[in-house]
């Protein structure tokens, strides 16, 4: 088991009828002028957006609003929001949506104090040093960016998708009524289940062995979402299921399931590659190549796929052979991944076949020009990722 720094600072406001609590926790931590960040339509349409800013008002505070946050947000939306907080004095930025809204949140409170341009960050030309405070009212159990310390920024020019990381930007507070989770349709809901247990499975696949703490809170997480998911899909507002759902979106992405080891993340590196190419869901991109990723790797630890097959996708232990018992788990969780209707391969995912372009241009991002290596659990280079995609690609 590694040393390690446990860190998450975020006051979490979970329940029913929490949103009416956002006005006091704003002023709690001495926010007076909110931007009121929001993505497209759908907490208008609910009328949480309208709650959120009554709670505001009943609090005295201050505050403007900017929507139009697309999934894989842009950063021209964060510029954007950089001036008008500018312009109206905003000390505090309250992200009203999912990991979208609290990621261009995030981007805006870095970029608000810092002269040059935000991408900067992103870029890694430059290193965040202060920040405007954000918090959030969550609308959907995926990103984890709540309790992160990320934020994860598309650029079109270049198509780049690209994430910075500090704790200055961590949110101070999120509020989490699974009710506003009722409204989400069940294709939102699948990629918001396939990244919750992403984030945890691209910590559990390690080459240590002695963090049984870890392990086993990493396997209830799975667990419980995998169960729980056809639950929400049958009833969408089955409120004990999408709290169990909801909390465990955070918990899988607060490091709590990375105390001890450390991650992977190769399936997020090239799935951002293919959100930035061709604007797809992220949860979605990270069913369509995992499966090929695990495939890649798993002779490296046949018994560590082997324990997730048989205490996550409960296939029989074949005692003779981890190396069987790990396959007949990588292709239980691919007939998951299809049973909450969501892609294995990169036709599924995009509606045809990338070209030879496509898959070279991705691999030459992610490995900036084959200058760095990807993954902990078998470190892939340019050539890996670009077998990884062509294996995705049938
Ligand atoms: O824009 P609106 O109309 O609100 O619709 C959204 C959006 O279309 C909809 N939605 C959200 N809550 C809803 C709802 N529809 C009905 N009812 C509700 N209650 O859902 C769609 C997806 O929203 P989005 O915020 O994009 O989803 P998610 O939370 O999955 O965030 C994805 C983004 O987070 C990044 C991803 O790369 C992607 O850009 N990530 C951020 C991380 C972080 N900051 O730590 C880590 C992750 O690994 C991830 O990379
Ligand atoms: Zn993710």
């Amino acid at each position: 088991m590694k040393d390690f720094n446990y860190y998450a600072p975020t006051e979490v406001v979970f329940g029913r009828e929490a949103e009416a609590r956002t006005g006091q926790l704003v002023h709690k931590y001495q926010g007076t002028k909110v931007l009121v960040h929001y993505g497209g339509q759908s907490a208008k349409r609910s009328g949480l957006l309208d709650a959120v800013c009554r709670s505001l008002q009943e609090a005295g505070i201050a505050y403007v609003t900017l929507g139009g946050v697309v999934p894989n947000p842009r950063v021209a939306k964060v510029r954007e929001g950089v001036e008008l907080c500018r312009k109206e004095g905003v000390d505090f930025i309250l992200a009203v949506g999912g990991g979208s809204v609290i990621d261009s949140a995030k981007a805006i409170s870095i970029g608000v104090p810092y002269e040059g341009d935000v991408w900067d960050f992103y870029l890694r030309k430059a290193v965040a040093e202060t920040c405007l405070p954000v918090a959030t009212v969550l609308t959907i159990p995926a990103a984890g960016s709540e309790m992160s310390n990320g934020s994860v920024i598309t650029n079109d020019e270049g198509k780049l998708k690209k994430d910075y990381c500090t704790d200055i930007f961590r949110c101070k507070f999120a509020v989490m009524n699974p009710e506003r989770t009722f409204t989400l349709p069940a294709y939102q809901t699948a990629c918001g289940v396939t990244d919750i247990m992403m984030h945890t499975m691209e910590r559990y696949f390690s080459h240590e062995d002695d963090m049984e703490i870890t392990d086993s809170v990493a396997e209830s997480i799975l667990c419980t979402v995998k169960e729980t998911v056809f639950k929400v899909l049958h009833t969408p507002d089955d409120y004990v299921s999408r709290a169990q759902i909801m909390w465990a979106g955070s918990l899988a992405h607060n490091d709590l399931t990375g105390c001890g080891t450390v991650g992977d993340w190769s399936t997020h590196c090239l799935e951002h590659e293919l959100s930035g190419m061709f604007d797809v869901a992220h949860g979605a991109g990270l069913a369509s190549i995992w499966g090929s990723w695990a495939r890649t790797v798993y002779l490296l630890r046949p018994t560590r796929f082997a324990r997730f097959a048989v205490n996550v996708m409960g296939v029989p232990n074949d005692f003779t052979s981890p190396e069987h018992t790990a396959l007949a788990g990588i292709e239980a969780m691919e007939r998951f991944y299809h049973a909450i209707g969501m892609p294995t391969s990169i036709p599924e995912l995009i509606g045809r076949l990338a070209t030879e372009e496509e898959i070279q241009t991705m691999a030459r991002i992610c490995s900036d020009n084959d200058a760095h290596t990807i993954g902990t659990f078998k470190p892939l280079n340019m050539q890996d990722m670009i077998d990884i995609y062509w294996k995705a690609n049938r």
